[in-house]
C-alpha cells in the first residue's frame, strides 16, 4: 500500500481551488438511479469513494463515463435493486442508494454500510424515515429489505438531525404520492446542494438549509448537467495545514458562510483571516494559540470532520485545549499516532485535552480513517524533520491528488509504493479510466 513521505517545518504558501464536494457528489450520484436517462456532473472530484460509488451505479446497470472531471451517468438501463455486501461495505455513502432505488424500483437490497470507524453508526433513522413514507423494511441475515408498492407523503421527525438519513428519506420523498414534510433535519450546506440538484432536474424540494424541509412529490425527474459546491472540509483541512505551518492561503471556491464556526476557531488562533465572496485567505502566526474549548456538532457548529485536523493544530499551540466530538463517539483515533510525534494528548471518552508541545516531530505514523489521516499529514507539515503517514487508502476516499496540491504550496511531500517507488495515486489511476 501506498504511503505519503513528508519533511516537515516548511510554511505553506500561495493559492488553491477547492474541489467538488466528497460528501455532496456522493448523494447526487446516488440520487442520479432515479433518474432515467444521462445526468452529466461538471467538476467530479477524483476520490476513491467517488470511483466505488461509479461501481455500484455500473452494477446496478448504469452506464458510466469519465473524461478528466466531467463524469455521465447514464441510469436508463439500471435493471438491479441489489448491491453486494462488498461493494456496500467499501464505504458508508451506499446507504444512500435505499431512497433512490425504492423510488425507481420499488425495491431496495443491502446491508450495514461501511465507512470509518468512528462510531457506532447505525442505520435507524435512514429506516424509521423510509418506513414513515411507507416502506416495508425487514432485516434478513444481516441484508436490509426494502420494499414499496406506492410511497406515500409524510411527516417525519427525525429524533437527530442525521445528515444521510435527512438526504436519504428527501430522495425516497421525491417519488412519494403528496407532501412530505421532515422536521428537525440535518442543515448542512451539501443537503441543499442536493435540493438544488434536485430540483433543477424537476423536483420540488424547499426549505433545505433549515430544520423544515418539504417535498411535493410525484414530480417527474428529467436528467441535467450540474456543478456540484466546492468543497468545505477538503478547504478547512487546507486552511489548517496552512496555519499549522505558520503559512499563509488564498483558497477558492468556497464560501466562507460554510466555514464560519471553523474561521472563527482559527481566528482564536491568532490567524488573520479575510473573507471574499467565493474566497478565503489566511495568514497565521509564526505560533498559534490554543482555542481554549471547541465542540463539534452539526452544521452550523465546527464540523465534526474538522475535528481531527484541529488536534493536530492544537498538539503544537500554545496552551492547553479541551476539544468534545458531539457528533461521533470515537473520534480520536489519530490522538495515539500524534503522540508518537510528541503531541501530548488526553482522551477521556468524548472529549480530548491537548497540552501544546512547542514542535511535534517526524515519526512514521498510521492512518486509521479519513480525517484522522489528513490530521497526520497536518502534523507532519508542521512537524521537524521526516514523517511517513502510512495506510493511506483512509486519505484517498477524501483527498484526491492531496500530494500535488501541497506540493503547489511548497510542501515537500511524497507518494511512495509498498517497494519505495514514486506513484501517481490511486485515485487517478482509478478515475481516468474511461468506463467505471
Ligand atoms: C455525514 C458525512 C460525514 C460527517 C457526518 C456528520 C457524508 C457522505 N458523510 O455522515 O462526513 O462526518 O455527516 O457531519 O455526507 N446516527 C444514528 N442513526 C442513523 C444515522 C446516524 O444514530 O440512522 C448517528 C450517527 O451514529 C452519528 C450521528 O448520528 O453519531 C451523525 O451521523 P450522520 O449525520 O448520519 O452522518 P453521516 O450521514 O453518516
Amino acid at each position: 500500500m501506498d504511503s505519503y513521505h513528508i519533511w516537515g517545518g516548511k510554511p505553506l504558501s500561495g493559492e488553491l481551488a477547492v474541489s467538488a464536494a466528497k460528501n455532496a457528489v456522493l448523494p447526487i450520484l446516488a440520487a442520479t438511479a432515479m433518474i432515467p436517462g444521462e445526468t452529466i456532473i461538471e467538476n467530479c472530484p477524483e476520490l476513491s469513494d467517488v470511483h466505488n460509488m461509479c461501481e455500484i451505479l455500473s452494477h446496478l446497470g448504469c452506464r458510466i463515463t469519465r473524461e478528466g472531471a466531467l463524469l455521465q451517468v447514464d441510469a436508463k438501463g439500471l435493471f438491479r435493486c441489489s448491491i453486494p455486501e462488498a461493494m456496500m461495505k467499501r464505504m458508508r455513502s451506499s446507504v444512500f442508494l435505499a431512497g433512490p432505488l425504492l423510488s425507481r424500483c420499488g425495491r431496495a437490497e443491502l446491508c450495514a454500510p461501511g465507512g470509518c470507524a468512528i462510531g457506532s453508526r447505525p442505520t435507524d433513522l435512514h429506516v424509521q424515515g423510509l418506513s414513515a413514507l411507507s416502506a416495508e423494511i425487514s432485516q434478513q441475515q444481516g441484508r436490509l429489505l426494502c420494499r414499496a408498492g406506492q410511497l406515500l407523503g409524510a411527516e417525519v421527525f427525525l429524533s437527530y438531525p442525521s445528515v444521510g438519513a435527512t438526504e436519504n428519506i428527501l430522495m425516497a420523498a421525491v417519488s412519494a404520492k403528496g407532501e412530505t414534510v421532515i422536521r428537525n433535519a440535518a442543515r448542512e450546506p451539501e443537503i441543499v446542494d442536493l435540493q438544488n440538484f434536485l430540483n433543477a432536474c424537476g423536483a420540488d424540494i424547499r426549505g433545505a438549509g433549515t430544520e423544515e424541509i418539504r417535498i411535493k412529490g410525484g414530480r417527474r425527474l428529467s436528467p441535467v448537467r450540474y456543478r456540484v459546491m466546492g468543497d468545505r472540509i477538503e478547504g478547512g483541512t487546507y486552511l489548517m495545514a496552512a496555519a499549522a505551518t505558520g503559512g499563509s492561503l488564498r483558497l477558492r471556491g468556497i464560501s466562507p458562510q460554510w466555514i464560519a464556526a471553523e474561521l472563527s476557531v482559527l481566528r482564536r488562533m491568532g490567524c488573520r483571516i479575510e473573507e471574499g465572496a467565493q474566497e478565503v485567505f489566511l495568514q497565521a502566526p509564526s505560533r498559534l494559540r490554543s482555542p481554549g474549548e471547541v465542540t463539534a456538532q452539526p452544521w452550523p457548529g465546527f464540523a465534526t470532520d474538522l475535528q481531527s485536523p484541529l488536534l493536530s493544530l492544537c498538539a503544537s499551540a500554545e496552551g492547553t485545549s479541551t476539544i468534545t466530538d458531539a457528533v461521533f463517539e470515537r473520534r480520536f483515533q489519530c490522538a495515539r499516532q500524534l503522540a508518537l510525534m510528541g503531541a501530548d494528548i488526553e482522551v477521556l471518552d468524548r472529549t480530548a485535552v491537548v497540552r501544546g508541545v512547542p514542535m511535534l516531530r517526524g515519526s512514521r505514523v498510521c492512518a486509521q480513517d479519513l480525517r484522522g489521516g489528513a490530521a497526520l499529514m497536518i502534523a507532519a507539515l508542521a512537524a521537524e524533520g521526516k514523517t511517513i503517514v502510512e495506510n493511506i487508502c483512509h486519505i484517498d476516499r477524501g483527498y484526491g491528488k492531496f500530494d500535488i496540491a501541497l506540493q503547489t504550496l511548497g510542501a515537500h511531500i511524497e507518494r511512495r509504493s509498498a517497494d519505495g517507488r514514486k506513484t501517481a495515486g490511486v485515485s487517478e489511476e482509478q478515475t481516468t479510466k474511461k468506463e467505471a
